[in-house]
């Protein structure tokens, strides 16, 4: 698998430098002083065996996992331990770091005279984290000398959704098929899936669910008997990993599956419906997450068609968990999607907002409503939702989209960690300054017991996952922001790509954290200017087209016409959406003398002749970005070209492929957007550049 890519950041590539391995060749037996002997002790085998792996593949030496009593004490080793196990070991560290890590942290250290390493932690998960992070100081060369780490992660839930259906295919998946389900069934060969796993657990993830948030007719199934034995399989592969599984569920699975007439959340016969189902779940898999619910949300079934709101609707899914521990992942993406384009009135980014607000504080508290990043639906620039945080009695988690549906579909690259770090540094002012949306994430602000991140998956069954191969950095990314939210996007990227394709060549290094680093803005530059979102092809997203939602019924539109463009969503003149925001927030929204430009046709609409901070027009500004960002494409594909000889040619094959067709449709994006705008004001670009 060298050279395709299915190893991704895993490939332990054999560091060749005398220096590497002077550094680390002493580390090749590892040890594991006191495992559980519950659950716990396969996720240490887990954390043990990687080790061995790692070592041997970068060494080019035999590694082994040993027992304490075969290697002297004056030898260098690595060793697994968790507090509490042998007092050797908790003699190390002092008290205060002890009380410090937390259930899934660790720390690391050095000890001076054997040069021995041990990675401590409060139980199996920790270890298991702790040996990923010792591998990739080794893998990215880093010295291990004198280690003093401690870790914890930021955020509680760190969670990966799939979209995956049961016939095999991914809805927004651009990597394949599922790896989980095909011809309506699970896979028979669930090999990959322990490979996924490894993937998640290397950088952190500790949840995920497998199944579509439109939960379609065979994935109603999934929590009756004729599945469960196939879900418990893949939960203990998870489970290895310290990943707990989670399901999607259909709101109306009792009416669907014919068994009630109703589904109607306050009636005794559904509710115990649920629990009936849930006691099913759970003696198949003691350690099942919870459900994942997707309700009266572009025409999925939920609570209005009883006339019941959103809070009855997850309580009464929430009441049946409980008893088992299992907690309800409750979705916020609830908006009109049948709405008349000649309704001025109603505003999509309104909805999320104005559905679940008035219900803070009636949700039970095994409820976590998850929020999507923006308003609208993971655009390539949207604001932050006004909803995240505005609900301090209710558990929240924020919702990021891995999968590239916006932003160009993993064919087009677009690393997307600069763009959630903007996301997560975001103050929402709730509780005054510094009232950021990561401490809304980590469950810090509102001191929340249920908090963290979800991302939609963006992998399926492509040899090299992700399609892109480069859209590995994305997953790989996630998982170590979500981490740590501290972590920069160069830091990440740089990791990621020593991981990947070694430490070998700099140049190398340095030109694909460049083109990492740049590509969000590239790909912004090309497509949707100013805030302005969607101008995609309808249904598929793929492509440019200008129009192609501005007469649907999704409520996303633009207002182009021969003098002006934006939505005006300020409270004076518009739909009153900037009212939404806290603090200083509303009044930069508001005013067109603070709001951002690259937020401003998102809040205001405005005559092509309207001057940006920037110093230009809005229309020379949609003309040179999009010249720009096309011509920013094409060095991508020329920058690729010049590596040629320090990649694997398989691996540098696929991406090239990929950086060709960007650069391609990105011409095409330029000379639909300069058109139509050209043709829609007839002003003439400053620098008379081609406009057809
Ligand atoms: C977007 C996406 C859908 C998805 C939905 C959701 O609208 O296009 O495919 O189902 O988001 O998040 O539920």
């Amino acid at each position: 698998h060298g050279e395709d890519g299915y190893l991704a950041w895993l490939p332990y590539r054999r560091q060749e430098t005398a220096e590497w391995l002077k550094r680390y060749k002493a580390y090749r037996q590892i040890v594991v002083a006191g495992a559980p002997e519950d659950g716990g002790a396969a996720v240490i085998h887990s954390a043990a065996a990687e080790l061995a792996r790692g070592l041997e593949g970068m060494s080019g030496l035999s590694a082994a996992v040993v027992n304490a009593g075969e290697v002297p004490d004056s030898e260098a080793y690595i060793q697994l331990a968790l507090f509490g196990s042998n007092p050797e070991i908790d003699g190390l560290f002092p008290e205060a770091v002890i009380t410090e890590i937390g259930a899934e942290g660790f720390a690391i250290q050095t000890d001076a005279h054997t040069g021995r390493i041990v990675i401590a932690a409060a139980a199996p998960a920790g270890l298991l984290y702790g040996a990923f992070h010792l591998l990739r100081l080794f893998g990215t060369g880093q010295s291990v000398n004198g280690l003093n780490i401690r870790e914890n992660p930021v955020n509680p839930l760190r969670m990966i959704n799939h979209w995956d259906n049961m016939d095999g295919s991914i809805e927004r998946g651009y990597a394949g098929k599922s790896i989980f389900f095909e011809n309506n069934r699970f896979k028979a060969d669930k090999e990959r899936i322990r490979d996924y796993a490894r993937l998640l657990a290397s950088v952190g993830i500790n949840a995920v669910s497998i199944n579509n948030v439109n939960v379609h007719k065979q994935e109603t199934l999934l929590i009756t008997d004729e599945f469960l034995p196939d879900v418990a399989e893949v939960a203990a592969i998870f489970r290895d990993f310290a990943v707990k599984l989670f399901l999607s569920v259909n709101y109306a699975a009792p009416l669907e599956m014919g068994e009630l007439p109703t589904a109607d959340p306050l009636d005794p016969a559904v509710q115990e419906w649920w629990q009936h189902r849930i006691k099913d779940v759970y003696s198949a898999i003691p350690d099942f997450g919870g459900y994942v619910v997707k309700a009266d949300s572009e025409n999925r079934p939920g609570p209005f068609t009883y006339g019941r709101d959103h809070a009855d609707g997850a309580n009464m899914l929430a009441e049946a968990l409980d008893p088992f521990g299992g907690i309800v992942i409750w979705r916020c993406f609830v908006y009109n999607c049948k709405q008349d384009w000649r309704d001025r009135k109603t505003d999509r980014a309104k909805a999320a907002y104005d559905h679940f607000k008035p219900l803070d504080g009636r949700f039970k508290d095994n409820v976590v409503l998850q929020v999507k990043n923006g308003p609208i639906d993971f655009q390539v620039r949207e604001p932050i939702s006004p909803l995240l945080g505005a609900m301090p009695s209710t558990h929240q988690v924020l919702e990021l989209q891995i999968t590239q549906e916006y932003t160009g579909q993993q064919r087009h690259l677009c690393y997307l960690v600069p763009q959630w770090k903007e996301i997560l540094d975001f103050d929402t002012y709730l509780k005054g300054e510094g009232s950021t949306v990561k401490r809304i994430a980590s469950g810090e602000l509102h001191g929340s017991r249920l908090a963290g991140i979800a991302a939609v998956s963006n992998i399926g069954d492509d040899t090299n996952w992700t399609g892109h191969l480069l859209a590995q950095a994305n997953l790989y990314g996630y998982g170590r922001l979500i981490w740590n939210p501290g972590l920069t996007s160069p830091e990440i990227a740089e990791e990621w790509i020593r991981l990947t394709f070694g430490n070998g060549s700099e140049q190398l290094i340095r030109t694909v954290q460049q083109m990492l680093l740049d590509s969000w803005g590239i790909y912004e530059s090309y497509t949707a200017p100013l805030g302005v979102g969607f101008m995609v092809n309808p249904d598929h997203h793929y492509g440019p087209n200008v129009e192609g939602y501005e007469y649907s019924m999704w409520g996303t539109y633009h207002f182009a016409d021969w003098q002006g463009i934006g939505v005006d969503r300020t409270k004076a003149t518009g739909t009153g959406y900037t009212g939404q925001y806290a603090g200083s927030n509303c009044e930069r929204y508001e005013s067109l003398e603070t709001c951002p430009d690259e937020l401003l046709l998102f809040f205001h609409h405005v005559p092509y002749t309207h001057k940006l901070h920037s110093g230009k027009t809005v229309i020379q500004h949609i003309y040179d970005t999009h010249f720009e960002g096309a011509e920013q494409a094409e060095r991508f594909a020329a920058e690729w070209e010049a590596l040629a000889g320090s990649i694997e040619e398989g691996l540098h094959q696929q991406v090239a492929e990929r950086l060709a067709e960007q650069a391609e449709h990105a011409k095409e994006w330029r000379d639909r957007i300069n058109t139509y705008f050209y043709r829609r004001c007839g002003i003439a670009d400053e620098q008379g550049r081609t406009i057809y």
